[in-house]
């Protein structure tokens, strides 16, 4: 059968890399997760303390961002060096949020991903997949909730790891970084014309899987 690429995206906190990861399981295809790449760059910067644009893009050639694979769950490495548990922190996420934001680290992550596409059988999520890295990909996907509902599943989330979140806040963190996601200068996050919008407000898992594998089977 012949092999697709798939690229997924869509707001933070809609469960994308949830459903990429499935996907690819179920198509026997390799999952990236591009926002681990970002997080693994806004790691190194923060461990070599540089804060000015002109330092970190210096640094770029130093930088060998990877995945390997452990106990099948896919870890990220900087520099050869397992960093999955530590890029997965709020610092490194808003780091990560901000070291995107400069043109350069983009071209440096695009083009490596743009590689690891290039024999197809794979499924990307992030947040210019289907616009920049693959503009061509056979399916693309942008997933999206309301506000209010993803405002809610982070506010389970934090609660379930023992914390005591205030919904309000949450809600206004989410509203904040849909913003900043779609209104920065460099490849800011819009739905491609030709992908097709799931909006998983009011569906199970289930039902949502469902959808996104008919989809795939008839993309084949
Ligand atoms: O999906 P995530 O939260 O792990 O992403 C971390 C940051 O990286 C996020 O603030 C946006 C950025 N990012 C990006 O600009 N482009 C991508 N393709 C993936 C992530």
């Amino acid at each position: 059968m012949k092999k697709i690429v798939v690229a997924i995206d869509g707001y933070s906190s809609c469960g994308k890399s949830t459903i990429a990861k499935a996907l690819a399981q179920y198509a026997g295809y390799t999952y990236v997760d591009t926002g681990a790449m970002y997080r693994a760059i806004g790691l190194y910067t923060l461990r070599h303390h540089l804060l000015a644009e002109a330092d970190i893009i210096a640094a770029l050639p130093k930088i060998e961002v990877g995945f390997m694979l452990i106990d099948g769950a896919q870890h990220v490495t900087l520099n050869g060096e397992d960093v999955e548990s530590q890029i997965r922190t709020l610092e490194v996420g808003n780091r990560a949020s901000e070291i995107s934001q400069i043109r350069e680290v983009r071209a440096f992550l695009v083009a490596q991903q743009q590689k690891m596409g290039e024999a197809k059988g794979i499924v990307m999520d992030g947040r210019d997949i289907g616009t920049v890295v693959f503009p061509n990909a056979e399916l693309k996907l942008f997933l999206t909730a309301s506000p209010e509902v993803r405002a809610q599943r982070r506010f389970d989330e934090l609660v379930g790891k023992g914390q005591q979140p205030v919904y309000e806040e949450v809600l206004k963190d989410v509203n904040d970084r849909d913003y900043r996601d779609t209104h920065r200068a460099e490849s800011p996050l819009r739905q491609a014309d030709d992908a097709i919008v799931v909006d998983n407000s009011t569906m199970t898992r289930e039902e949502q899987m469902k959808v996104i594998y008919d989809l795939f089977d008839r993309h084949q």
